[in-house]
């Protein structure tokens, strides 16, 4: 059987962009590493145990018992779209039901976002360290990539975004996570919102607002999304995956009216349509629960995870480490001093302790210099006792460098 990349290519003849394609040392390693012992702070894994799971079975017995087939090929769930109008009224955005797309989580929906805006060659503008899921989706399209750095707290550096627009860039689109962003934590202030969202629309370059941690904040409530402040020039992208369940995957996006029958047929391309049964489980589910009650016991539990990670990183991290605590999200990103390199931690960390991380060079892009130095630890999956027993591990690894 053929298995290397290298044989794969002498058989076959993949596309441009696949021969480009590498098996990933990093998830080799994690399969290596995936002992019973082994504390993940890798994935952005919700807590299992808040799966509201009682409340799923009473509404998939519901819906399943239905006589309007909900097995059957059909139409975007309508009902569901109310819904969503309503969730996003929360958060201070005003939209209506045609300007809302049903998706296969918020991964499919930049997906097909990026199929819609992005020619072959094209060029995308992204934050230098982003989430990899993302560059995944770009990548088939070998796109050029500009990239802008960022400050740890407050996110994208906005005047580097208008820098590059203003010397003649044209990107298909401004690629944003606004809260809790993956992998830094950061959420962009009210004064970077209003200046992102106003040199979209000087510049006439969409936004693809990609915010599955916007409900999930830990100091006050969060700003409005950047599709508050602008609805032509940003397009939303949002998911019941953390705040429900992945596993259902569903997810939306808020877009200008006009661009639903395009987006619907890139859809209708992809996946035909997102699976009936759960859109259906979902609102069922919207529709006999409060979910902000579920949402604020998320926010309770994180929060508590939060600050049990970031009190053990003070106790165990050496004092030359860096990190901030996050207001959204599931991540806290840690920079340890220059030489250290944190695919080689991750190596010993997994040998000699049992604990695995996502390194930082993960996530760099473009010409940025990679972030080796860093890694991103996820506080939302491990209760705060075993967060206190993984951090104290790892921070005798990163003593030892
Ligand atoms: C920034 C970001 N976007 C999108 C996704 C994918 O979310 P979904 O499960 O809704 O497809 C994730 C998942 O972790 C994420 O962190």
């Amino acid at each position: 059987m053929l298995n290397s990349t290298a044989s794969v290519m002498e058989e076959y003849s993949l596309a441009r962009w696949a021969r480009q394609l590498k098996r990933s040392a990093l998830q080799d390693m994690l399969v290596v590493g995936s002992k019973p012992d082994l504390i993940s702070f890798a994935m952005g894994l919700p807590a299992p145990e808040l799966f509201p799971i009682a409340g799923f079975i009473e509404a998939a017995a519901r819906v399943l018992t239905d006589e309007s087939s909900p097995l059957q090929y059909a139409p975007p769930f309508a009902p569901l779209r109310t819904q969503i109008v309503k969730l996003m009224a929360r958060r201070g955005v005003t939209c209506c039901e045609k300007q809302i797309l049903l998706t296969v989580g918020a991964q499919q929906g930049m997906n097909l976002l990026v199929r819609l805006l992005l020619d072959p060659g094209g060029q995308v503008l992204m934050d230098e360290v982003i989430y990899p899921g993302f560059q995944q989706v770009v990548e088939p399209y070998l796109p050029e990539i500009l990239t802008v750095p960022h400050d740890h707290e407050s996110g994208m550096d906005v005047e580097a975004v208008e820098e590059l627009l203003s010397n003649g860039a044209r990107p298909a689109f401004i690629y944003a996570i606004s809260n809790g962003h993956n992998p830094l934590g950061a959420s962009l202030t009210e004064a970077k919102r209003q200046r992102l969202v106003q040199l979209a629309a000087q510049y006439s370059v969409p936004i693809l607002e990609d915010d599955p941690y916007g409900f999930l904040t830990y100091e006050n409530e969060a700003l409005p999304p950047l599709r508050a402040f602008d609805e032509r020039w940003v397009f939303y992208i949002g998911s019941f995956s953390k705040i429900l369940a992945p596993a259902l995957r569903v997810g939306w996006i808020v877009v200008p009216e006009t661009l639903i029958p395009q987006l619907s047929a890139v859809k209708e391309a992809s996946d035909i349509d997102t699976s009936t049964l759960t859109q259906r489980l979902v609102s069922a589910f919207l529709h006999d629960h409060d979910v902000h009650s579920h949402i604020a016991l998320l926010r309770r539990t994180y929060k508590s995870r939060r600050d049990a990670m970031l009190e053990a990183l003070d106790k165990h991290f050496p004092s030359t480490a860096r990190w901030h605590a996050p207001a959204s999200g599931v991540f806290v990103w840690v920079e340890m001093p220059e030489e250290v390199n944190t695919l080689d931690l991750l190596q010993t960390a997994l040998e000699t302790v049992q604990v695995a991380f996502i390194p930082g060079q993960a996530f760099s892009v473009g010409r940025a210099k990679p972030a080796t130095n860093c890694m991103r630890l996820n506080f939302s999956h491990c209760n705060e006792e075993r967060i206190a027993e993984g951090i104290a591990r790892l921070g005798q690894v990163c003593l030892k460098q």
